[in-house]
């Protein structure tokens, strides 16, 4: 584990100490291209300068024993962008996986990926397929790289094989319920996220998770994320443990049920 810096470690504390931790943040990294333009500089220095939030976050996710990271780091419409933007994007994911999961591998955490990853280029695929295979055993953070993925895409991908598998006789309509269609879903082993942190200040989902945000607490940033460090996670987890979850039910219903 990488040595913490002792106002750091207490900070931890302090949250490990507050409440819960959520199991499974997740996380719609926005702001790279404002963050650049500020300072005059083109759109892919925002993103280079996001690859270094997205270590400090990481790291400081693994320390406080978060057990899912899902970071938003390309969606099904995001290539439309500009084919320049976009092959900077895939360049620089292939970087990152190289210069970082030596260093994800000895941190014990595990790469996986969500999205329709036979659409990105080959080389993305065989870097990303090499890290997954190096770090499958690791049990601590599991960091889940959300790529070329969308939430529609995700719903309309289950029903085509539900549709699929009831065709084949393998279900009926009557066996068809939530958590039979969570099954189906990209994020079918991961728990629902408890917290979905958005950074750069607006206040849309874009077409993230859908069907498995029902009852996640949302944290706006207005911090654009190349400036999004763990001291702006650490306000987002401390802001999460002073909400009540309620999923549904009224407040003297949740105080019984924590009783229990
Ligand atoms: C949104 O900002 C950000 C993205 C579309 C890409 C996020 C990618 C990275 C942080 C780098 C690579 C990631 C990993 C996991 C190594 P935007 O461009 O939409 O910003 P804007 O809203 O200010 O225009």
């Amino acid at each position: 584990m990488i040595a913490l810096r002792s106002d750091d470690k207490t900070l931890q504390d302090e949250l490990k100490a507050g409440g819960s931790i959520p199991k499974h943040i997740a996380i719609i990294m926005d702001g790279n291209g404002r963050w650049a333009k500020q300072r005059a500089l083109p759109r892919v220095a925002g993103h280079r300068e996001g690859v270094s939030s997205v270590r400090d976050i990481v790291e400081a996710s693994g320390q406080l024993g978060v057990k899912c990271l899902t970071l938003y780091a390309f969606s099904t419409e995001n290539w439309k962008r500009p084919q320049q933007e976009v092959s900077t994007l895939m360049r620089l994911l292939v970087k990152a996986l190289r210069d970082e999961t030596d260093k994800l591998h000895k941190n014990n955490v595990r790469l996986t990926a969500i999205g329709d990853l036979d659409s990105l280029p080959a080389g993305v695929q065989r870097e990303l397929n090499e890290a997954f295979e190096r770090t499958k055993g690791n049990s601590g953070l599991n960091l889940n790289l959300a790529l070329s993925y969308s939430g529609r895409w995700e719903i309309t991908e289950a029903v085509k094989k539900i549709v699929a598998d009831s065709a084949g006789g393998k279900m009926s309509a009557e066996d068809i319920n939530e958590s039979l269609f969570s099954s189906y879903l990209v994020t079918a082993s991961l728990p629902d996220p408890d917290l979905l942190i958005r950074t750069g200040g607006e206040f849309r989902i874009s077409n993230f998770l859908l069907f498995q945000i029902a009852y996640t607490e949302i944290f706006i940033s207005k911090v654009y994320w190349p400036d999004f460090r763990r001291r702006h996670l650490y306000e987002a987890i401390s802001d999460f443990q002073k909400r009540e979850r309620r999923f549904g039910l009224v407040s003297e219903q949740v105080k019984h049920l924590q009783t229990l």
